[in-house]
């Protein structure tokens, strides 16, 4: 096979195609990735999953230590100080880490990395910097990208996206979150606890759509009682920025009375959409939803016989561990082996304090699906480990259905909810029951021994409430 030509060729280097490229070879397919980032592991590495977890972890400690939450242990602190620097050190450093490691495996996994923005020239070749390059089969895994807001600029100083978010090099005075969904609620909680005050303002009536209704109502408290102010059912009409500040114009959703917001920093986070620019899609004949997504089917297969596509760029959840998963599937079906992912079971994490997390079905969703539910919850407030640890707030939700007692989804909110969300997708891929998670012994004093107590729950059999 010449150098140009490839079993495989994956189109970017995120949790999806990095996975992809790396099980492809592993299972003896030559196999090259295209990026046109300086560095691998994508949206993710690069500016996403792993930077905004390391400032969050940061800047919890440094809550922790400055608003007292120490003391009341006995830890006594004097003089706390930020050190802004610093901490934007140890993201970096997180971020070079994991990006290196990356490069290691794909030289370990003799991955070829071909450095470049690909476009197709025809459906079974690419260009990347003047080289054609011709595969078997392609995986496109490219990705999203920020969605804009008309009216809003975003210039990287007064007004950002998450990634200029995640860059700041000063805590802002007041910092106003255009959009209550994952990325406004984590990087708006950074640098709250830093010192910023933070205003969210939301489209529709409660924060984080997708999630369950008793969840969203009780996040939207907690976050109050942090210090967030939340302005639900409000829109941005515009942005203008004065001197080092911005003027926003707001009005009430469904119309009304504008007012203006003052603030020093914007973040606008309403969301991403898919990465099909530039990639001259026509030219293999791919086509793209009413929502810029391209279409597969549960092979990942588009309608272009030899053209896969994976990740955020396909419809479905935004999530790295979905792109992840898709990529060894994907990988493992052009290799002639089976590839599998549940679509039902994709837990999603928010990584704020308290974690918020969910898998499966809404009850909302599980009702219009026509399902007679049973639900059964447990608050944190009962559960011993979390009570000892001084972390009452949140609870954890069954649902099952009525009949079966198959459990349909799992939501909660908690210290460890992100931790705690694994077993119960475990349990949901093995068709549990909320019997069989009731009956499950589970380690004392823990905090997942919550979800046992919500199962039990279901069936109207608590113990410690
Ligand atoms: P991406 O990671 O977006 O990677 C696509 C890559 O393709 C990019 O590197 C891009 O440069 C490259 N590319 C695009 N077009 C081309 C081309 N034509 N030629 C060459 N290269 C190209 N998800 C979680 O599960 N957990 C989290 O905690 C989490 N936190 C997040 C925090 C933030 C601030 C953001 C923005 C996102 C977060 N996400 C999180 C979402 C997660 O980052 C994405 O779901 C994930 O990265 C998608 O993976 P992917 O492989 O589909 O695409
Ligand atoms: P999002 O979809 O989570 O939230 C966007 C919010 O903006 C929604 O609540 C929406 O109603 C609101 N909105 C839309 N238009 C608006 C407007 N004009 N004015 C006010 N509000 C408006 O999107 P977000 O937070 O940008 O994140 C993008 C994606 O990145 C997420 O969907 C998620 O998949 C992924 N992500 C995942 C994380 C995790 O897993 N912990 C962390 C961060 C991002």
């Amino acid at each position: 096979m010449a150098e140009t030509e490839f079993d495989v060729i994956v189109i970017g280097a995120g949790p999806g195609g990095y996975v992809a490229a790396i099980r492809a070879a592993q299972l003896g397919l030559k196999t090259a990735c295209v990026e046109s980032r300086e560095t691998l592991g994508g949206t993710c590495l690069n500016v996403g999953c792993i930077p905004s977890k390391a400032l969050l972890h940061a800047s919890e400690l440094f809550e922790e230590a400055n608003h007292g939450t120490l003391a009341k242990w006995g830890v006594k602190t004097s003089g706390v100080e930020l050190d802004l620097d610093a901490m934007q050190g140890g993201r970096k450093e997180a971020v070079k880490g994991l990006t290196g490691g990356i490069e290691f495996l794909f030289k370990k996994n003799k991955v070829i990395w071909l450095k470049g923005h690909a476009k197709f020239t025809a459906k079974d070749a690419i260009d990347v910097a003047g080289t054609a390059y011709k595969a078997k089969h392609f995986v496109i895994a490219t990705g999203s990208s920020v969605t804009p807001l008309p009216g809003v600029e975003v210039d990287q100083k007064a007004i950002v996206d998450s990634t200029g978010a995640l860059e700041l090099v000063k805590v802002p005075g007041h910092l106003v979150v255009i959009g209550g969904g994952v990325i406004g609620l984590e990087l708006g909680s950074v640098w709250r606890r830093l010192g910023a005050r933070v205003t969210v303002v939301e489209f529709l009536d409660q924060l984080l759509p997708g999630m369950d209704g008793e969840v969203r109502k009780e996040a939207a408290k907690i976050f109050k009682k942090q210090g967030f102010e939340i302005r639900l059912g409000t829109k941005v009409t515009r942005a203008e920025k004065k001197g080092k500040g911005v003027t926003l114009t707001v009005e009430p959703a469904k119309g009304g009375d504008a007012e203006t917001i003052e603030c020093d920093t914007v973040l606008v986070s309403i969301g991403r959409r898919p990465n099909t620019e530039g990639l001259d899609l026509d030219k293999a004949g791919i086509q793209l939803n009413k929502y810029g997504q391209i279409e597969v089917d549960h092979e990942f297969r588009t309608k272009v016989v030899g053209i896969h596509a994976i990740g955020d760029v396909t419809p479905g959840p935004m999530l790295a561990h979905k792109a992840e998963d898709e990529g060894i599937a994907v990988a493992e079906i052009l290799a002639g082996q089976i590839g599998i992912v549940n679509h039902e079971v994709i837990p999603s994490v928010v990584y704020t304090m308290p974690e918020i997390a969910g898998v499966g079905l809404t009850e909302e969703d599980a009702k219009a699906a026509g399902h007679e539910v049973r639900t059964g919850k447990f608050p944190m407030m009962a559960n011993s480990r979390a009570k000892t640890n001084r972390e009452p707030d949140g609870f954890v939700k069954v649902i099952a259905d009525a009949k079966s007692d198959r459990v349909l989804g799992v939501w909660m909110i908690a210290s460890v909810a992100g931790t705690m969300i694994a077993q119960a997708a475990q349990a949901m891929e093995f068709g549990a029951t909320s019997e069989d998670i009731a009956y499950t012994c589970h380690a004392h004093p823990t905090h997942s021994e919550a979800l046992k107590e919500a199962a039990m729950a279901v069936t109207g059999k608590p113990i410690h409430v």
